[in-house]
């Protein structure tokens, strides 16, 4: 067996993984068709080229129509898109891998061309001031719609929706994608939730869409099937702005997911720099791990240096892998091996094809050449 933290095998009472190598949810834009169906063809072989990660945590779903904010993204909701879905889990559980959905809404990170001419949803009417890409090129978000009681409830209920399809497609387990300033996220925010309800105010408030969505999908998908992503520290990204009560709301949620038996829990270091900033925490992990008891998964800016020490450092039991797993499909075997990585290309990260997508070699096969 590895001395390296990375690849040694994981087994929580819910996980039973090969390696402590995950793949970490990216939006690939690749589902250019009429219904946003995932393909065999595309996606399925791409999962498939990495299935010897511990665990795929797949591109962000919407969960609805409602839900989507970028272009040939794929849904979670229709039938079509869960015979494609099946497909992938297949592939990846043919070749020995584990794989989750990643279930998203973007809120407000999004534009009336997506939804018939309709304004986006968010918890208040406070503008991203964002530019989002349609089909006719970048456009500038609008001021959203602050959602109703009912169109919030309607929500919940799309999500555990959603999560049965992702079950019924055959994934391992779901990652809810509360984090990077989409839907829950802007629910947490003092500054992006104004609401004076039961869904706005308090820290309890705040937080309550995202537990009502949590409860509502324990009731068709096992909790430990059920993973959680957040990013406390995320400012000046997104339109997020972090403010004083950022982090208690972070550490009040991830406190509480303790009553739970989740698969794990998904935090992100800081995108950018938040050293200058007093209310920011700067060091996600360390801050984060002592006040939850279950699995901590951890991203953001890792090397396979960085991902060893921190898991040995008891700091995180998982390091999920995003722009390296863009580019090396064999992550986990060139860090076996110890081998180079190879750089990867921000132009062909969401253009359609194969191109920049399942057209990265293995380590083996350019040995071959
Ligand atoms: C092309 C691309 C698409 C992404 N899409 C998603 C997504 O759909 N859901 C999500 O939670 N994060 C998404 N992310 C963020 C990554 O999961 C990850 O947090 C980020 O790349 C930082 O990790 P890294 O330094 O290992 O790349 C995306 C990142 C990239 C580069």
């Amino acid at each position: 067996m590895s001395t390296q933290a990375l690849l040694k095998p994981y087994k929580s009472n819910n996980l039973d993984l090969k390696n402590r190598v995950v793949m970490a949810p990216m939006t690939r834009s690749r589902a250019n068709n009429d219904g946003n169906i995932p393909t065999d063809e595309l996606q399925g072989l791409y999962y498939e080229q990495r299935a010897s990660a511990g665990l795929i945590i797949t591109e962000g779903a919407q969960v609805s129509p409602r839900a989507v904010g970028y272009i040939n993204t794929p849904g979670i909701h229709t039938e079509a898109q869960v015979e494609g879905w099946k497909k992938i889990t297949k592939r990846v559980h043919d070749k020995g891998g584990k794989i989750f959905l990643q279930l998203w809404h973007v809120g407000r990170v999004s534009h009336p061309d997506f939804h018939n001419g309709e304004l986006p949803l968010a918890p208040s009417a406070v503008n991203p001031h964002d530019d989002v890409y349609t089909n006719e090129g970048l456009k500038k978000t609008p001021t959203p719609k602050a959602m109703t009681v009912a169109e919030i409830k309607e929500t919940v209920s799309d999500f555990k929706n959603a999560a049965k399809n992702a079950i019924e497609a055959g994934f391992d387990g779901v990652e809810i994608h509360s984090s990077n300033g989409y839907l829950f996220h802007q629910f947490f925010s003092s500054t992006t939730n104004l609401r004076t309800d039961e869904y706005g105010g308090s820290t309890e408030n705040k937080a309550r869409f995202f537990f009502e969505v949590l409860d509502a999908i324990k009731e068709v998908v096992p909790e430990e099937k059920i993973g959680a992503r957040f990013n406390p520290s995320l400012n000046n990204v997104f339109g997020m702005t972090m403010d004083e009560n950022s982090i208690p709301t972070f550490e009040y949620i991830i406190q509480k997911l303790n009553d739970y038996n989740l698969a794990y829990v998904h935090l992100s270091e800081p995108f950018t720099d938040v050293s200058d900033i007093p209310y920011a925490v700067t060091e996600i992990a360390k801050h984060f791990r002592p006040l939850y008891n279950g699995t901590l998964m951890i991203n953001s800016g890792f090397t396979q240096e960085k991902g060893n020490k921190i898991i040995e450092a008891g700091y995180a039991d998982l390091v999920s892998f995003g722009k390296l797993y863009i580019s090396n499909p064999d992550l986990v075997e060139r860090f076996e091996n110890n081998l180079e990585l190879a750089d990867w290309d921000a132009d062909t990260f969401y253009t359609p094809g194969t191109k920049g997508y399942t057209d990265y070699p293995k380590a083996e096969e350019l040995q071959q050449v």
